[in-house]
Formats: structure tokens, sequence, C-alpha cells
């Protein structure tokens, strides 16, 4: 094992490790798991049962001091910045409008947005995967959830695109995502006003409506904090599932006879999707703070420093998956890391799971011979969201 040293460039930012980090994730597995990177002062781990631990540890790895490198989402009121046991109080009352039940429910609705999506390019010859559909979907499944009214959609959408991105040298925040997210913030803020005055059977009414509680006192949750809780729920609820699906065309692309084994068999897509998610995570890394010092493979990460886990790397990890780079939808996938793990494992996996299962049963019996228009596609630039901004088809 290797001391930690300068020696990979391992910045995230960097637009030609985003087209491809995984040559770098090799060598921050092989030769620095644990890595320190002095530029941007951070830790990272990146080995599957290093991440894995880390996730569980939130004695060790707290999220109240930001999980990004960038920090835009510092002092907002998310409940993914919160620590336990505050956490749980909150986690609870979006996990009871989260509903096993709930997310079942809202297949209709997807399928047929999925066909109104998609019918009308039958007869085009192509269109972009990710503008007119993989964004679109999930875009109008959370808005239908949470009660997002139509007019306000496709600014909802616009806004969430405008506040991920990121200066491709230094991550730095620029003024026009640090207006997006106030806009975004205000218009949600407007929604709570509207449902308080006149409740509806929606999730921002319930959660108007909802109590928060630590065992011994309740309370109630205020405009600001319902206001940040739907942005967060607006932006994981689409940013992430939209370029999931992106990853998952450019894979069956590339991967011609698994994509002829799910037109001829729809029922092995489940597995092709959890497959989708190891080998391209949207998220390439949840960030953390230590609170004490830690000793991994020999080398100490010291108290209150910046610690990233690569889930990107983790998902790549011989020890865990043999073959990693390669895309195989017959793998068996146990304790998958994409949705991160622990008290913080993604609220809305199940939901994740049914959109992208959804939106490939529609795609491949609609469109099953699509090319990639490889000269069109373009990735989106930002700090943790990893996929494509444009994905242009043929077929
Ligand atoms: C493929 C799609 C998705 C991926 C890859 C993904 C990934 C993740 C990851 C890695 C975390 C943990 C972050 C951490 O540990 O710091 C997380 C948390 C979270 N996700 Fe997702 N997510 C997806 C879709 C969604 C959807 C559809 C929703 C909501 C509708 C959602 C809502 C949330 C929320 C609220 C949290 C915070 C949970 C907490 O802190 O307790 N996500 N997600």
């Amino acid at each position: 094992m290797t001391s930690p040293s300068a020696e990979i460039d391992y910045n995230p930012f960097d637009f030609a490790i985003q087209h491809n980090p995984f040559p770098t994730y090799e060598r921050l597995r092989e030769e620095q798991p644990v890595h320190h990177n002095e530029r941007f002062g951070f830790w990272a781990l990146s080995r599957y049962d290093d991440v894995m631990a880390a996730s569980l540890d939130t004695d060790s790895f707290i999220s109240s001091k930001g999980v990004t490198l960038e920090g835009a989402e510092l002092g907002l009121p998310l409940l993914i910045l919160k620590d336990p046991p505050e956490h749980e109080w909150h986690r609870r009352v979006v996990s009871r409008v989260f509903t096993p039940r709930r997310v079942a429910g809202l297949e209709p609705f997807m399928r047929a947005a999925a066909a109104e999506l998609l019918d009308p390019h039958r007869e085009a010859g192509g269109f972009d995967v990710i503008e007119d559909f993989s964004i679109q979907l999930p875009l109008r499944v959370i808005s239908e959830l949470l009660g997002i009214p139509e007019t306000h959609r496709q600014e909802v959408h616009h806004l969430a695109d405008r506040l991920v991105i990121r200066d491709g040298d230094t991550g730095a925040i620029s003024a026009d995502a640090q207006q997006a997210a106030a806009e975004l913030g205000a218009l949600l803020h407007g929604l709570v006003v509207e449902r308080r005055a006149s409740p509806g059977d929606d999730v921002i009414s319930m959660m108007i409506a909802a109590d928060v509680t630590d065992g011994a006192r309740s309370w109630k949750l205020t405009d600001h904090e319902l206001a940040y809780r739907f942005m967060e729920l607006a932006f994981a609820g689409h940013e992430t599932v939209s370029r999931l699906v992106g990853t998952g065309v450019v894979a069956l692309a590339w991967y011609p006879a698994a994509r002829r084994e799910l037109v001829a068999d729809p029922s092995s897509i489940p597995g092709a999707v959890e497959e989708m998610l190891r080998w391209d995570p949207p998220s390439h890394f949840q960030g953390r703070w230590s609170t004490r010092e830690t000793t991994w493979h020999g080398v100490t990460i010291p108290a209150d420093q910046r610690v990233v886990l690569v889930t990107g790397a983790a998902t790549h990890d011989p020890r865990h998956f043999p073959d990693p780079e390669v895309f195989d939808i017959h793998r068996s996938i146990e304790r998958p890391l994409t949705f991160g793990f622990g008290v913080h494992l993604c609220l809305g996996a199940a939901l994740a799971r049914l959109e992208a299962r959804v939106a490939f049963e529609e795609l491949l019996s609609r469109f099953p011979d699509f090319e990639l228009d490889e000269a069109g596609i373009v990735r989106i630039r930002t700090g943790n969201v990893r996929g494509l901004a444009h994905l242009p088809i043929t077929y």
C-alpha cells in the first residue's frame, strides 16, 4: 500500500475525468485507497468495503457539514444534511408519503406518460433520449407525486438543470446556478403557501399537515423547511433518474446481445436496471466530514476533514464485482451501493427502479433497433451527478 501523495490527479470537476473516471478510480482503489487530495482539501475512500463501512458509520462520518465538494447545499434545511437522531425524526415524515403502495400506484401514470412522450417520435426517425424523454418522464412523475401543477413543471426542470452546473476546473458555483436555486426555492415556497391556504390530496398538503416528532414533543415544518424538502425531492427525483435512463441506453447500444435479450424478454429489465445502476451510477460520490480519527489500510484520516465516498469507484471494485467494466445484465448484485447505504439510503430508490423499468419497457417495445447518434452526445458538467445532457438516437 502506498502512502497518500498528490500523484493521482483526481479532480472530480475535470471534464476529462467526468468523461471517463474509471482509470482514475482504478488507480485510487489499487494504489491509494485512502487518497488525500490537497488541492480540493478532501480524503477519498474508493473500495467497496470502505465506502460501505463509512456509509454505515454515522458517528465518524457526518453529513451536516456538507455532502458535496462545492457546498451549494450548506445552510439549507435538507433531509440529506441531517445527522442522527434529528435525521430520523425528519426522515419519518417523508417516508410516510413515499410508501411502497403510493409508489407502485404510480405505474399506470408513468406508463401513460411514457407512451405520450414516445409515440410522437415513432415516425420521426430519431429523437433526443434525454431532452425528449428521460428528463420529462421523471419530472412528470415527481410533479404528480408532489402535486406540482403542470404550468410549473418545465420551469422546475430548467431551474434544476441550471442549479447543478459547476465550473469545470474549480467546481465553483456560478452566479446563475445560485440564482436558479433561489428561484426554485421561491417557486416551491409559493406552492406551499398556496396549499396551506387550500389543501389538496397531494404530498405537499400531506407534509404541511404532518408532525415531526422526537418521541417527547412534536412540531410542524415551517414553510421555508417545506419548500426546501420539496426542492430536494424534485431535484433528486428527476435529475438522477433521467441520467440513469441515458446511461442505460448507451449500455444497451454497446451491448447488443443484452439489448436483444431484453427486447425478447422484458422480464429481464429489472436485472438490467440494477446493472445500469452499478455500471455507471448517476451519483458518483457522496460527501461527508470526519468527526474523529479513523485508520484505513494503515492511513489515518484525521478528525474534521472532508471525506468523499466514491460510489462510482466502489461499484467497479473487482473485489466485489468480477470483471467490473463489463455490463452484464445477469450479474448478481448484493448490497448495491448506488443508492447509498445506511440511514441516508435513497428514499426514492423504489420509485427510481420502477421508473427505469417502465422507461425501458416502453422504449424497447417501440424502438428495439435504435442506434446512437454519437456526434450529438453531450455530457452534463456538474459535481457529483453524472450523466448525459443530450443523447440523440436514430432508428
Ligand atoms: C437512479 C436514481 C437515484 C439515485 C442514483 C439516487 C442516489 C441517492 C444516493 C446515493 C443517496 C444517499 C446520499 C448520501 O448518502 O449522502 C440518496 C439519497 C436520497 N435520495 Fe436518491 N437517488 C435516486 C433517485 C431518487 C428519487 C427518485 C428520489 C425522490 C423522489 C430521491 C430522493 C432522495 C432523498 C430524499 C435522499 C436523502 C435521504 C436521506 O438523507 O435520508 N432519490 N439518493
